[in-house]
């Protein structure tokens, strides 16, 4: 007995996951994935410093944040590209890492406005840098995507697998363009240390039903747009083309319930080293659109309308990860289901079902 509780200590001691307490700045905080990460820090007796301008988000996700995690959360409403005040910020509360979300984000909107996302996303990208220059924090995990990968050549996507090409949206494009310029930087100067998460598709929402994805107007989202219409909000789900190569000839992707994904960032902020280090952050299992209704209906126990409609022009057949490199460096894998992001997402909407309050 004796031995095992000084086993149990040594343990605790040296295990890879042991960080001392840290105040971490997250840009775009006040968002879906932004807020569920602050959760899974403070769990960790890591603080949260949020920079966030509210642009996609509402104050009251941080309110209810502060009240799942019984401690307040520092929150600055700022634009990110707004240097000066960054700086300030920064010099203020001196943050030791820096979690990087903030950034817009809907693929279609993108392609119509495409001069708004480089500006916002790579500007953001570059006065964020400038401010950690200036007061040598040099920690970053950046919210990277799926989407760098373009059309896959092969599944599963690794890391290695060739990205930067055939992407087909802006969006994507930025999020390429700002993994690069971070590699560029990190060339420059030893110290640097990024750690570039390329997250799959994150679904479900916390267990307490009290944070979640809430998406102004129509979801962009497979997921959000499922529980609406489970919620009777929307009359239907448009499966967009039952006529691919798959399972059952309807889109495949690698869903990662949102929390897991926050642990990634756990993980990812404990092994951070000089140089920059990229990870997928998905479960490593492909789930078809009739897959992810079904699943959906067991979670809220009632059928949910969907009608076949033609492919969407960009859309690919099949994505989903190998997840074995974060699994290897990170000692870190997706532990939810399908079907327990189904519950936690049905739990959010049905207990929210116009969001966050105003
Ligand atoms: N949700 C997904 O499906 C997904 C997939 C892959 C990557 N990502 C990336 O993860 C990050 C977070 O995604 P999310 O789903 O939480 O999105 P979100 O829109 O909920 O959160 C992003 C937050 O950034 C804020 N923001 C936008 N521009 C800003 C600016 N200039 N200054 C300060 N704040 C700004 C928004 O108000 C919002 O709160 C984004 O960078 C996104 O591109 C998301």
């Amino acid at each position: 007995m004796l031995w095992w509780f000084i086993r149990q200590l040594i343990l605790r001691t040296i295990t890879p996951s042991k960080v001392v307490a840290m105040r971490i700045l997250l840009t775009g905080g006040a968002g879906y994935i932004g807020t569920h990460i602050i959760v899974a820090l403070a769990a960790n007796g890591h603080q949260s410093i949020v920079v966030d301008d509210l642009s996609n988000s509402r104050h009251s996700a941080i309110d209810r944040v502060e009240s799942i995690i019984s401690a307040p959360v520092v929150f600055h409403h700022s634009d990110l590209r707004d240097t000066d005040r960054l700086l300030k910020i920064v010099e203020d509360t001196h943050p030791e890492a820096v979690i990087h979300l903030a950034g817009l984000k809907a693929v279609g909107q993108s392609v119509a406005e495409p001069a708004l996302y480089y500006d916002t996303n790579i500007n953001a990208t570059l006065s964020l840098l400038k401010v950690m220059e200036a007061t040598q924090i040099r920690r970053l995990i950046f919210s990277s995507s799926a989407t760098v990968y373009g059309d896959p050549e092969t599944l599963p996507l690794t890391e290695s697998s060739r990205s930067g090409i055939g992407i087909s949206s802006p969006y994507g494009w930025t999020k390429a363009m700002i993994e690069q310029i971070l590699r560029d930087v990190a060339h420059t100067d030893p110290s640097w240390q990024f750690s570039l998460l390329r997250y799959f598709n994150p679904v479900g929402a916390h267990e307490s039903g009290l944070i979640g994805e809430d998406p102004a107007g129509i979801p962009n989202n497979l997921m959000p747009y499922v529980a609406q219409v489970a919620a009777g909000r929307r009359n239907r789900v448009n499966v967009f083309g039952d006529d691919y190569d798959t399972i059952d000839g309807t889109g495949v992707r690698d869903y990662i319930h949102v929390m897991d994904l926050a642990q990634g960032h756990l993980a990812a902020l404990n092994h951070l080293s000089p140089g920059v280090a990229t990870y997928n952050l998905g479960t490593g299992q492909g789930t078809s659109v009739l897959q992810l209704i079904s699943a959906f209906e067991q979670a809220c126990g009632h059928p949910i309308p969907y009608q076949i409609a033609p492919r969407r022009p960009g859309d690919v057949a099949a994505m989903y990860c190998s997840p074995a490199k974060a699994g290897r460096d990170l000692n870190w894998q997706a532990t939810h289901t399908i079907l327990d992001a189904c519950r936690d997402s049905w739990r959010w909407q049905s207990t929210n079902p116009d969001g966050y309050p105003a």
